[in-house]
């Protein structure tokens, strides 16, 4: 134990197992913790709690800032103690649970999370669990790897249980900003003009009154799941890495393109690793989570500085950036993540967003979340936040799925995250879609020639010719429009035969 991550004494007293601080979660109670795309979740009193619930049946409502590691989720699933989940999670174990109805998921926009809290809209948390690497002489809380939303749920809560984990590096404190707006409708902009801005204090600013318990933990992050590039992501990023060349030489872009946002997963990951090889420089990043790309960038010496909201690495690049922070410090900031994607700054600064979608349509409509229209796959995330707002709205995904039984272009998506009106540029390993100021049936063209694999390319065009035959502005055949999520469905591939 080292009480001098402690540093007002009087909290001291404080400190106790990871069990008995799980008994102050009682049944029926609304829990706010610390986490985000497995990064800085709370990792001992969770677990505590799944156990507990095992033999002590309870139900809470969770909120976090996204997703956790270490199968928290799985285990607090398992321990059937979820009531409701909110706003994001990618576990397979909970996805079964939420799709089988006996988690009620609410999918939100990252940023809006804590803004609902803050209306009382939503149900403020009776306790806060939250992970940090120290507690100020004021008794303020120093987060590790991830803001999240974890100082709202601090400043909101009744009360708060810390877990200083031993395992995260202490240097991360001074790595975060902590900027939390003030209450409408007398709020005043956020102050933050450029990406490096810090606007706010490096600790959680909570009444130490509030802090009821204090865990030691020594558990680390689970590590990233990305995969390494493969030839169809490369692709992707060839693509958008040559549409962007090209906006820069016709002066629609600087020559660091403006700030960048990176969704999660194996190919927005991907896509910027891709830039490594580009002739861009002094870029930099104004994103949610940091990933293995951002160093690689870094290290490249393409990338000045990164603002995110959590740092989510790989085995190969935890060691090397979290053993050598003192070389990638002063080019980062971790944010609350409603600072990170807030639609106010994104507008501002004028990101280039590039997120991942799980379908497309000939419209320009995006999939993000539910397969086959249904089944939800991990939520929306900080997508909608960015590309609503986006100076450049780019989704990417590849072209097909499972092994060519799925196309991720259909004639109609089966769920709409992201409309027409707020996407730019598609991009598959086919080729990029530029659907700026074009209208639907000139958005269509471009989508069946540029992105659309060439297995589902004579059927897509089929369908549209067919569609243009009945007219109206967004030609559609309304008993076809979703008969390639149906064949899906019933022979287990959109391939006709
Ligand atoms: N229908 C069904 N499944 C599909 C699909 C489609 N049209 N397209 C892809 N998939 C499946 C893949 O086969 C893969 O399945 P597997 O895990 O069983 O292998 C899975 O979806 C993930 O696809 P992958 O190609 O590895 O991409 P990814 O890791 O980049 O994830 C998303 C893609 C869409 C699931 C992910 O980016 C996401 O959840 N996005 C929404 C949230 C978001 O955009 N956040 C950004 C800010 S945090």
């Amino acid at each position: 134990m080292s009480l001098d991550r402690i540093r007002l004494a009087s909290l001291h007293s404080k400190v106790m197992s990871a069990e008995l601080a799980a008994d102050m979660i009682e049944d029926g109670m609304t829990v706010g913790m610390s986490g985000f795309t497995r990064a800085g979740e709370a990792k001992a009193v969770p677990q505590a709690l799944a156990i507990k619930a095992l033999t002590t049946p309870m139900k809470i409502t969770l909120m976090t800032g996204a997703s956790l590691g270490n199968d928290l989720d799985k285990q607090m699933t398992e321990a059937g103690m979820l009531a409701r989940r909110m706003p994001f999670q990618v576990d397979s174990t909970l996805r079964k649970a939420i799709n089988d109805g006996k988690v009620m998921f609410i999918d939100q926009h990252l940023s809006e999370t804590v803004e609902q809290l803050r209306n009382h809209q939503l149900r403020m948390p009776d306790v806060a669990v939250i992970e940090a690497v120290a507690i100020t002489e004021h008794g303020h809380i120093v987060p590790t790897t991830s803001v999240g939303n974890s100082a709202s749920f601090a400043i909101f809560a009744q009360k708060v249980i810390i877990e200083i984990n031993l395992g995260q590096n202490p240097n991360l404190e001074g790595l975060h900003d902590i900027y939390i707006p003030s209450y409408r409708p007398t709020r005043t902009p956020v102050p933050l003009v450029k990406v490096d801005d810090r606007i706010g204090s490096t600790a959680i600013p909570i009444d130490p009154a509030k802090i009821v318990a204090i865990v030691f933990t020594n558990k680390t992050d689970s590590p990233s799941t990305v995969t390494e590039p493969d030839s169809d992501t490369q692709a992707i990023a060839n693509h958008l890495v040559a549409f962007l060349e090209q906006e820069v030489l016709d002066g629609r872009l600087p020559k660091n393109l403006g700030p960048l946002q990176a969704g999660i997963g194996n190919i927005a990951n991907s896509v910027m690793t891709g830039l490594i090889a580009s002739s861009f420089e002094n870029l930099t990043m104004y994103s949610e989570v940091l990933q293995d790309s951002t160093f690689d960038l870094i290290d490249a010496g393409k990338l000045d500085f990164a603002s995110g909201s959590s740092i989510t690495l790989s085995e190969r690049r935890n060691k090397d950036v979290f053993g050598n922070l003192d070389k990638y410090k002063n080019k980062l900031v971790l944010r609350p993540q409603e600072i990170s994607n807030h639609p106010e700054l994104v507008r501002r600064l004028g990101i280039i967003a590039v997120n991942t979608a799980l379908e497309f349509d000939l419209y320009g409509n995006i999939n993000s979340t539910h397969v086959c229209g249904t089944r939800m796959m991990n939520g929306i995330g900080g997508s909608g936040d960015f590309a609503r707002n986006a100076h450049l709205a780019i989704f990417v995904t590849k072209s097909i799925a499972k092994a060519g039984s799925i196309s991720s272009v259909v004639p109609m998506v089966s769920h709409v995250d992201h409309t027409e009106h707020d996407v730019d540029i598609l991009v598959t390993e086919q080729g990029l879609a530029d659907l700026r100021g074009l209208a639907p049936r000139e958005r269509a063209i471009q989508v069946i020639n540029h992105c659309v694999h060439p297995s589902y390319r004579e059927a897509l065009l089929d369908y549209y010719n067919r569609a243009c035959e009945k007219g109206g502005h967004t030609p559609h055949l309304l008993a076809e429009a979703l008969s390639w999520h149906q064949r899906l469905d019933e022979t287990g591939s959109m391939l006709i035969n």
